[in-house]
């Protein structure tokens, strides 16, 4: 018999929908003891938050977050609203001894990620934040591969995220369809939506970032805010780039923007070691480039490895090898590692306390910009 535990999800846009179909899943595809139950889901809009949890299966509904966080029947909080509301739901879930599960980025500044993880770390409670893409199996691949040291000494990691769709200035700012061209509302730009993505996967990958120079540029400065109807300042960054030093001597290369037309979500990291580099693109998800210049001559070159085979990491819970999987398969296998971390007492991660890593990474870019000099990362 597995034990419920009761689940109250917190918005039901992107990230509800994706996050209500892996707890839908999870128990389909993996032994766990634990279960999901959609228990209640929380939006301002009463019909909405009920035409939602009449299409996923929810149990219930509340239009204040505060009343969910409060009810005796919610094991665990999760967070899938805006950055600018992450903290306070977060803290507040952690006080009521909830699980605190939370969207990425962790918190809009380093300072606020940093009450998080105090309060959750206080209240003892388990946490988890929603970094999914460490779960793509060709991404868990490229962590198991580097582990081995199939790559020998790391020399560069190269990281990309491409999208093209803030190009157009008539684009308003604000409200809820487009709070990420709220600064108010996101914290930053494309550094901490979609930098932030890359950052986690490389402290993962190649540990941590010791010191980083970094420009962004803001290219449409003035949008008509949805929420005041008046043309106001933008605020976000539009696009980042940083170089940098990991820890071990690596170096580092990173962009993203919203402004290159054409890419929509080409997220792509490249790592090149002493023996071996790897190669990954959101886009091409479940194949991993590999190149190992031990092979023969003859045969030397990039293989695409096809992350299908049962032997592979999550792939033995899914179809038959050569049958592949996608996006909302991340969420799944994050779901079902956070249960086994239930399990286990060994926690899933990244918890805050690793996703405050990130927050005080995606801080020294925004410093670095804005003083444009040198900064070093501080440690979490
Ligand atoms: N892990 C990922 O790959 C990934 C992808 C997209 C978004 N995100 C993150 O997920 C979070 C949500 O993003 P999204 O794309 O799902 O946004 P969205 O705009 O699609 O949905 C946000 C939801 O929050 C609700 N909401 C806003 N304020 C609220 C409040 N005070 N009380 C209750 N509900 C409220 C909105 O009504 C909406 O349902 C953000 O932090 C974002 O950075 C992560």
């Amino acid at each position: 018999m597995t034990k419920p535990l009761n689940v109250g999800m917190i918005g039901y846009g992107f990230m509800g929908r994706a996050h209500s179909n892996a707890y839908a899943q999870v128990n389909h595809f993996f032994d766990l003891q634990y279960r999901p139950v959609l228990k209640a889901v929380c939006a301002r809009s009463a019909d909405k938050a009920r035409a939602f949890a009449e299409k996923w299966g929810y149990e219930s509904v509340e239009t204040d977050w505060r009343k969910l966080v409060e009810r005796k029947d919610i094991d665990l909080i999760d967070i899938c609203t805006p950055n600018n509301t992450h903290a306070d739901i977060a803290i507040a879930a952690a006080g009521a001894g909830k699980m605190v599960l939370c969207e990425k980025p962790l918190a809009l500044n380093g300072a606020e990620g940093l009450r998080m993880v105090e309060a959750v770390e206080k209240a003892r409670v388990p946490n988890m934040v929603w970094y999914n893409y460490r779960r793509v199996p060709a991404v868990t691949l490229a962590k198991q591969l580097i582990d081995e040291g199939r790559l020998g000494r790391i020399f560069h990691y190269r990281a990309k995220f491409l999208q093209d769709w803030t190009i157009n200035p008539e684009l308003p700012q604000g409200g809820t369809a487009l709070w990420r061209l709220d600064v108010a509302a996101a914290g930053s730009g494309v550094t901490g939506d979609l930098l932030a993505h890359c950052i986690d996967t490389a402290l993962w990958l190649n540990g941590p970032l010791d010191s980083i120079n970094a420009m962004t540029e803001t290219f449409v400065k003035e949008r008509k805010h949805n929420l005041t109807g008046k043309v106001e300042k933008v605020g976000i960054d539009d696009a980042a780039l940083f170089m940098g030093r990991f820890h071990n001597g690596s170096l580092a290369s990173f962009e993203s923007t919203r402004y290159a037309r054409g890419h929509k979500a080409l997220y792509t990291f490249e790592i090149n070691g002493e023996h071996a580099s790897i190669f990954w693109d959101l886009h091409d998800l479940h194949r991993l480039q590999y190149f190992d210049h031990r092979d023969q001559g003859l045969v030397r070159g990039w293989r695409s490895i096809h992350v299908t085979d049962g032997d592979h990491p999550y792939m033995g819970n899914w179809w038959v090898p050569g049958l592949q999987i996608g996006y909302e398969h991340s969420f799944v296998h994050q779901v079902a590692d956070f249960l086994k971390g239930l399990e286990t007492g060994k926690p899933a991660m990244p918890d805050f306390r690793d996703a405050y890593r990130t927050q005080l990474v995606l801080d020294a870019i925004l410093q670095s910009a804005h003083e444009q000099k040198w900064v070093t990362v501080a440690r979490g």
